[in-house]
């Protein structure tokens, strides 16, 4: 290991934005959870966040953590939240409503906006970006100093940087489009009177929305405060699974803060008489280990698997320390 997650942590003091990617069940949320755990200790006001529909951080923390962010008791700065996305949801929903039938009124189409905004909302990706929007908004209000998501917006990411240009050239060129014609009406018109500055709804939007992706683009690539940390098995496909996110984050210029191998057999507890399929399984690892290692130039945490599964403060502060060993 060249440098640990905390030797990452202090070479970026300014960090806010943690996100943790990997593939299913691999232990996303109870790393991040340690993560968060262990920073509110060095005395942050840390927001642990989850966008899973799945109620995961509940379970983890054995309390209801639904909608709002609730601090954990024992701890001073540690606050958990499952963001509502239901909620969100509907109310994208009801902005796209607004916006079809507006659109539709002023095209002068007379059809029901029902159909279009059915189209609109019905498929898995409209999901995954309201909760993309409803992290964003989180992160927009600045409540709290440190940020950790539990599940990393891989897709959303992606996306999100790859039409920030072309969505800030497009608006920009509406924008010039309009105030030309806005001119060439006024000039034109009998009453020299401006008339030009008339309400429009979409245009007010379409330069609202730009100006939010601008806004977590320099966010999300700024190296500074953002960082994607990736979970592992020592199994092939978690592994692959995440060998092909770094290549994508590489490409768009996204910060990654490094590979966090979980659920590592402790050798030590394991002698000649164990049962074989253990011996077998941690042959396995070590295989797997060298892999790992030399895939990714950045493996920065090692988690045994423990005897039992990852619940409560206690178990989530055990993960903590083997992820952040005492130094000396
Ligand atoms: N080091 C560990 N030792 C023992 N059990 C673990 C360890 N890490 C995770 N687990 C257990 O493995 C299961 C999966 O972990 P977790 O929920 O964190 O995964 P995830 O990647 O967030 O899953 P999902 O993709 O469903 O969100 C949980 O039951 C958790 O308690
Ligand atoms: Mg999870």
């Amino acid at each position: 290991m060249k440098a640990t997650v905390e030797d990452f942590f202090k070479r970026h003091p300014q960090m806010r934005y943690t996100y943790f990617g990997g593939k299913g069940g691999v232990g996303k949320t109870v790393v991040a959870a340690a993560v968060a755990l262990w920073m509110a200790q060095q005395g942050k006001r840390t927001l642990l966040a989850s966008t899973n529909p799945v109620h995961s951080l509940s379970n983890l923390f054995k309390q209801d953590v639904f909608g709002k962010p609730v601090l954990i008791p024992g701890t001073e700065n540690l606050y958990v939240q499952e963001i509502d996305t239901k909620d969100t949801i509907e109310r994208s929903k009801s902005e796209i409503r607004e916006k079809i039938s507006w659109f539709l009124k002023f095209a002068d189409i007379p059809t029901k906006a029902d159909d279009f905004i059915e189209s609109a909302t019905m498929n898995p990706a409209f999901e995954e970006s309201a909760m993309f929007e409803n992290m964003i908004n989180i992160m927009f209000e600045d409540a709290f100093e440190f940020y950790v998501f539990d599940t990393a917006p891989t897709a959303n990411a992606r996306r999100l940087l790859g039409m920030s240009k072309v969505y800030t050239l497009w608006v920009d060129k509406m924008y010039k489009s309009r105030e030309e014609a806005a001119a060439m009406r006024l000039s034109l018109s009998f009453r020299k009177k401006k008339v030009a500055e008339e309400e429009d709804p979409l245009l007010e939007y379409l330069t609202t929305f730009r100006d939010r992706i601008e806004h977590m683009r320099v966010l999300l690539t700024d190296e500074e405060k953002s960082a994607f940390f990736f979970v592992t098995l020592l199994e092939s496909l978690p592994i692959a699974v995440i060998r092909r996110f770094i290549g994508w984050f590489k490409d768009f210029g996204i910060p990654i803060g490094g590979v966090i191998i979980n659920e590592a057999i402790d050798k030590s507890e394991v002698g000649k008489d164990s049962a074989q399929f253990i011996i077998n399984r941690i042959k396995m690892q070590d295989k797997y280990r060298e892999e790992a290692y030399q895939s990714f130039d950045n493996v920065c945490g090692e988690i045994p698997l423990f005897e039992n599964e990852v619940r409560g403060v206690g178990m989530v502060e055990k993960v903590a320390q083997a992820l952040f060993p005492p130094s000396g």
